[in-house]
């Protein structure tokens, strides 16, 4: 997979009109310096400091390609760049030859007011547009979606979100597992069932139990396994009845997923199923083209392609099973397929896979393969969005107490249940029905961000109080500053609007830091998408909701010396709520106005 393109981030950054982020404009207004003492563009290179607001690096890499000691190439930047006291108080020169940079009160002030003045709270849009295919969820039918189906819903929700708040278009993709041979058993154990049962039991989510009887019977039973295996040949000739049987199995399955996203609070609707099945009329095209291409190969009575550079352990090629010998065609066919037709048919620009880590050779390898054939061209992103496990307190695969896979509407449902009796401790007075919907909210979005704010592609435990508490880096202590910000202004009979006119004054150190904070959501926002990794987004907003407890402890709001410091800290206030309402919500979490 080719992920990101380093160089994408950095033209994103400078054709951008307006630019909350100071760490960018201070980079952009260096630029030109930095590019005549280069003789050329480059990267001033600046970062997050500990002793200053932002550290400008980029002298030393350069000193060393021009042979001049960093410090001379230093002066030399600053005094091309002239005077900078509109945007920084101080410019330090340290250690080997980078500067510490302070920003100036008045520019973070009229900045955030800039910023915050804007739809987007100063996130730049997409310079340019892209379509993108995000490809996600992705369960099985007529089997339990399992925690890894969990992630990815929870994972390409995100990313879809946050794709289109900047401007993308974005087309989201449920691939279910609609197709393959092991219909021909299922079919027959709902036929063994009859229709009703079978349907009344695949309705009420036991899919696991389902596919497991019929596995079973595939196994113990001789004719029970012919009679499958006839189905598989009606099944793929097209057979009415057969179909018909096929679309109850499938129309079940997803009325219990349609439950389960109903549950999660997901984007995912009917419209956005792309099962496999879908791409049965195009298989036999995918064995035409790459006959034609001359990429298939006969190989153990199957026709296979090797894609260059995959070997198994012993060194062989290794192959990818186009047509199996029984003139089946496999799941890579299916994918081959789908690029075809998500190129050609969609246009899609850049295809996201949100899809487990053990899936990483096969989406190589198909790839490979397409890039080959030139269904993908240079310019077409094809990304594998891998993630890890989700484990239990035991640190093995999260498993149901019985040891079955966890069945996910219960799940979710005891996520609610847990935060309803966590808030009634907290706030005994709530109303019953406000306190449901809250718990909703408080309950779904504590699951999905304990799971985006770790790095996906590593495991991670899954630990109900840890995920619940109201301290730490959690959904709910995220939700608890928004809901603490709606209750000042209400406290005060304030309307939230009313102070969005305000240029803030940042006299003390942490209506500065929270300032900047503020400023730095264009960042965050960007960071996450270029690498597609939410968590750096909820890194983000753990950092804002410290930066607010520390405001509120050491600032004074309500009781502000005077009226404009009370407007200018009610303008933070509103801010900063604003900012997590937004950031909660591309992360697909709600944010309650009380709790
Ligand atoms: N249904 C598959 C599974 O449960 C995931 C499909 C992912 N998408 C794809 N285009 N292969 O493992």
């Amino acid at each position: 997979m080719t992920g990101t393109k380093p160089s994408s981030r950095v033209q994103v950054r400078q054709n951008r009109d307006f630019m909350a982020d100071p760490l960018s404009l201070l980079a952009r207004r260096l630029s030109p310096a930095f590019a005549a003492v280069a003789g050329g563009e480059v990267d001033p290179v600046v970062r997050p400091s500990e002793h200053a607001d932002a550290q400008v690096n980029g002298a030393l890499a350069l000193a060393k390609k021009l042979g001049k000691q960093p410090r001379e190439v230093v002066a030399q930047v600053l005094d091309i760049a002239g005077d900078m006291s509109d945007m920084c108080t101080d410019l330090q020169v340290a250690g080997p030859g980078f500067v510490n940079v302070v920003f100036a009160e008045k520019f973070l002030a009229e900045q955030v007011h800039v910023a915050m003045a804007s739809e987007a709270l100063g996130v730049a849009a997409a310079p340019v547009k892209r379509k993108y295919v995000v490809d996600y969820s992705a369960p099985n039918v007529a089997k339990e979606m399992h925690v890894g189906h969990l992630r990815s819903t929870i994972i390409g929700d995100a990313l879809v979100r946050m794709l289109t708040f900047v401007g993308h278009i974005v087309v989201r993709e449920n691939h279910i597992g609609d197709w393959g041979t092991p219909f021909g058993m299922l079919i027959e154990h709902l036929v063994d069932l009859g229709e009703a049962d079978a349907a009344h039991e695949l309705g009420v989510g036991d899919l696991d139990g389902f596919y497991k009887e019929a596995r079973r019977k595939f196994e113990a039973d001789d004719v029970f396994k012919e009679r499958a295996r006839a189905r598989v040949v009606a099944l793929q000739g097209g057979d009415p009845d057969t179909l018909r049987l096929w679309k109850t199995l499938v129309n079940e399955s997803t009325k219990y997923f349609n439950h389960v996203y109903g549950l999660l609070d997901v984007l995912l609707t009917d419209d956005d199923l792309a099962g496999e099945s879908k791409y049965n009329t195009l298989l036999p095209q995918v064995v035409d083209r790459l006959a034609k291409l001359g990429m298939l190969v006969e190989s153990d009575g199957a026709e296979v392609v090797f894609p260059a550079g995959f070997t198994n352990r012993e060194g062989d090629p290794l192959p990818l099973i186009i047509r199996k010998g029984d003139g089946g065609y496999n799941y890579a066919t299916t994918d081959l397929a789908c690029v075809i037709d998500r190129v050609e048919n969609i246009g899609a620009e850049a295809s996201l896979y949100v899809v487990g880590a053990p899936q990483a050779q096969h989406l190589q390898m198909i790839e490979s393969v397409s890039r080959t054939a030139g269904w993908l061209s240079d310019d077409a992103d094809m990304v594998h969005v891998a993630f890890g496990s989700v484990l239990g307190a035991d640190r093995k695969m999260l498993k149901s107490r019985s040891g079955d896979a966890v069945k996910l509407a219960s799940l979710l449902e005891e996520a609610v249940d847990r935060a309803n009796r966590a808030i009634t401790e907290k706030n005994p007075e709530m109303a019953d029905d406000q306190r449901a919907q809250v718990a909703k909210m408080i309950g779904i979005g504590a699951v999905k961000y304990s799971d985006l704010s770790s790095d996906r592609v590593k495991d991670y435990v899954f630990d109900w109080d840890r995920m619940l508490s109201f301290e730490g880096n959690t959904a709910p202590y995220l939700q608890y500053a928004h809901a603490r910000i709606c209750s000042i202004f209400r406290r005060a009979g304030v309307e939230r609007e009313s102070v969005r006119h305000v240029v803030p004054t940042l006299d003390a150190p942490q209506e500065r830091s929270l300032a900047l904070r503020l400023l730095q959501f264009d960042a965050a926002v960007w960071d996450a998408i270029d690498k597609y990794s939410p968590h750096r987004l909820c890194t983000y907003l753990y950092d804002l909701a410290s930066d607010f407890t520390s405001f509120y402890e050491h600032c004074p709001v309500l009781r502000a010396e005077s009226d404009s410091m009370r407007n200018s800290r009610l303008f933070l206030c509103d801010s900063t709520a604003r900012v997590m309402n937004a950031g909660l919500a591309v992360l697909g979490i709600r944010s309650p106005e009380m709790m």
